[in-house]
């Protein structure tokens, strides 16, 4: 059965560079593993050392990657609603339907839904062939949100069938019995719902939110927390990266050791039901050489 693990939280703190450790972690216990980028900053290129791109590539023999690029699968997104729409609108529609839909590209919300389609379908697509995926969001946050949206979707999109079937049904009466492409597409949506519910809300799918020891940032944690379990979808582990290591003496940073303990601290205080993991703060920018510190600690 698959494992699929988000790993989320704010610009910055760690997302690319353990969601990339975990993967290796993963591949350590001989598990075939797929590590997912959704941030459009590709940086997961940068930590394995290796360029990926929208393709799957092979990293290690146990390791693949990819890199979803929001932008292209929003084209590809709009462009397959231009073809469902060119089966059935008259021309004169046509072009002003094709303005709208050039708009569309731009407009907020156009790539997170192409993205949330392409998460999906990676993850329907390949449960047979891995045992891992990993995917690194962005720092926006909007990628967690996504996960809420089937939820949020399934109802609605059954409502539009139902008024759908409706229209269509009046249109058989008038002898007008043809096949629906509207209707389809809603079928075909209010499914992939359903599969990225079953997905998303399986036990084997869980959510994992890096943070740095530091107050403000457990603010936006404690903010991210609570909306993910509203939505039913609970959080698994919180990963504190970048702590200072404690053997530190120079004066500067006893305070700021002290600081970071007392978050660390509260963090385990308030989720106690949570895995916590604590990584310390390494010696040098991340690199595929200075990753292998960080799997050791996972
Ligand atoms: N434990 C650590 N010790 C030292 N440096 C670290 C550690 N974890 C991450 N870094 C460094 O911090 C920077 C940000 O890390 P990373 O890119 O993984 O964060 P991110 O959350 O993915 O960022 P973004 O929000 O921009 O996607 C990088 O330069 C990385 O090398
Ligand atoms: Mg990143």
């Amino acid at each position: 059965m698959l494992k699929v693990e988000f790993y989320g939280g704010k610009g910055g703190v760690g997302k690319t560079t353990l969601s990339s450790a975990r993967a290796y972690y993963y591949t350590k216990l001989g598990k075939k593993t797929l590590l997912v980028s959704t941030d459009p900053a590709h940086s997961i290129s940068d930590v394995l050392g290796v360029q990926v791109g929208s393709k799957i590539k092979s990293i290690t023999p146990l390791l693949d990657a990819i890199e979803i690029d929001p932008e292209e699968e929003a084209n590809l997104y709009i462009d397959q609603i231009r073809r469902d729409m060119n089966a059935i609108l008259s021309p004169v529609v046509l072009e002003d339907v094709n303005k709208q839909l050039r708009a569309a590209k731009v407009m907020p919300g156009t790539h997170e839904a192409s993205l949330f389609d392409k998460m999906i379908e990676l993850m329907d697509r390949y449960k047979d062939v891995y045992e891992v995926m990993i995917f690194d969001t962005a720092p926006t946050g909007h990628t967690l949100r996504l996960l809420t949206l089937p939820e949020l979707l399934i109802e609605w999109f059954a409502g539009l069938i139902k008024k759908r079937e409706k229209i269509v049904k009046l249109k058989a009466m008038l002898g007008l019995k043809e096949e629906d492409p509207i209707l389809t597409r809603l079928k075909m949506r209010h499914a992939i719902f359903l599969k990225a519910k079953d997905i998303i809300q399986s036990e084997n799918t869980s959510i994992h939110l890096v943070m740095n020891p530091e107050k403000m940032p457990l603010e936006e944690t404690k903010k991210a927390m609570r909306f993910l379990s509203e939505a039913h979808q609970p959080v698994t582990e919180i990963i504190i990266n970048k702590i200072l290591p404690p053997n530190i003496v120079d004066p500067f940073f006893k305070n700021r050791i002290e600081k970071e303990q007392e978050v660390i601290s509260e963090v385990k205080a308030i989720y106690k039901d949570l895995k916590i993991t604590e990584i310390y703060m390494i010696d040098q920018d991340m690199d595929a050489d200075s990753l292998i510190k960080i799997i050791d600690l996972l």
